[in-house]
């Protein structure tokens, strides 16, 4: 289970220093259809957005050409929520919610696009969005699961 998670977060952690996973609970029942948030877990970013319909259509619709192919079904546990990392794989700079709801999400420092799965699009960035490993608990609740990292003791 550690293995995962580690390989989840990419380059974001080194393997030797995740001591611990912590569960955090995200209460998603005040989030409206079309609504996006972006919640600090421990320090990770996580952009949360409760898909629309037509959202979810587009996801599933076969894109020919993606640059990182994966499907939507291979990134979402439940089509109504994209849950991902919003660290632009190509400087590592925090993609914002969508303040309109739009359809994509671009980044701000060189406008690489990611669609409604956070696949790249187009775009300096090569990969699609990390996702960090979660579940649900019940209709409402998401349970991130986030690691916590130890800092080394030097004596
Ligand atoms: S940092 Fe996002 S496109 Fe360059």
């Amino acid at each position: 289970m550690k293995l995962a998670v580690a390989a989840a977060f990419g380059a974001l952690f080194d393997r030797a220093a995740v001591a611990a996973l912590n569960d955090l609970e995200v209460d998603l029942s005040e989030i409206h259809v079309g609504q996006q948030i972006l919640i600090n877990a421990n320090g990770i970013p996580v952009l949360i957005w409760r898909r629309p319909d037509d959202a979810i259509r587009r996801a599933k619709a076969i894109l020919a050409g993606l640059r990182h192919p994966e499907t939507d079904e291979v990134r979402i546990v439940r089509p109504e929520w994209l849950v991902v990392i919003p660290i632009c794989p190509h400087e590592r700079v925090i993609i914002q919610p969508n303040s309109v709801g739009g359809a994509t999400f671009c980044c701000p420092y060189c406008a690489s696009r990611f669609d409604e799965s956070g696949r790249i699009l187009q775009g300096p960035a090569e990969r699609n969005l990390s996702l960090p490993v979660y579940t649900f608990a019940g209709r409402s609740t998401l349970l991130l699961q986030i690691p916590v990292v130890e800092r080394a003791h030097v004596p």
